[in-house]
């Protein structure tokens, strides 16, 4: 094994054919951010831990023989993989995936501007509800239980019946106000859910929301 490749060293591959370097663990989104390529992102934030649930930065590898399409905060890279971040088929993924989020979220004007780039201005699934703005990435649940420690938020339900809740769906005593859940969203969509996320919060503090 090349000592340069081996665990914990420095990864060397190629985005759109330009030559680089990973560190230590960093995904393929992260390296190409280092590198200043862009891939576009929803659900990705580094202050938590990536989920992939919004499948918006897939990008097409290829290794050998083996080509494939994945979601770059989720995949590390390999020594010699080849990573194409516009390819036709990555342009179809993602065309894919914005008419899903146009249905998941068809009030949020974010989804609606990057559907728009790639030529997505209508989805053929349900919409279940027209003003919808959150995407269920999941960001908010991720720094309110990674960064702040709280848990004042979680998701009820799987699949097309999952919805960002208080536990047990009451207002949460558990919540400090911090505003790092609004901050983290990236369509602007808990603002609007604020009382009932931060429960009595200005009774017992004396204080409104900060954010
Ligand atoms: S940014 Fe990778 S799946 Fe959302």
């Amino acid at each position: 094994m090349n000592p340069k490749n081996k665990p914990g060293g420095l990864i060397k591959f190629v985005i759109d054919g330009q030559k680089v370097e990973a560190g230590p663990g960093w995904s393929i989104l992260e390296t190409a951010r280092h590198h200043h390529i862009h891939i576009p992102t929803l659900c990705f934030h580094p202050a938590v831990t990536p989920w992939g649930s919004c499948r918006l930065c897939v990008v097409e590898t290829r290794y050998g023989k083996r080509s494939q399409v994945v979601a770059s905060c989720l995949t590390r890279p390999v020594p010699e993989l080849e990573v194409m971040t516009n390819s036709e088929r990555v342009q179809n993924v993602r065309r894919w995936v914005l008419e899903m989020l146009l249905a998941e979220c068809p009030a949020s004007r974010e989804v609606k501007d990057l559907a728009a780039q790639y030529g997505v201005t209508s989805t053929r699934f349900a919409i279940k509800d027209p003003n919808e703005e959150c995407l269920k990435c999941g960001r908010c649940v991720a720094v309110c239980h990674e960064v702040v420690g709280v848990n004042a938020l979680t998701f009820g339900s799987r699949g097309v019946t999952k919805q960002l809740e208080t536990p047990h769906r009451v207002p949460n005593n558990a919540c400090v106000g911090c505003g790092c859940c609004v901050s983290v969203c990236p369509t602007g969509a808990l603002q609007a859910r604020l009382d009932t996320v931060r429960g009595d919060l200005a009774r017992r503090t004396g204080h409104g929301f900060a954010h």
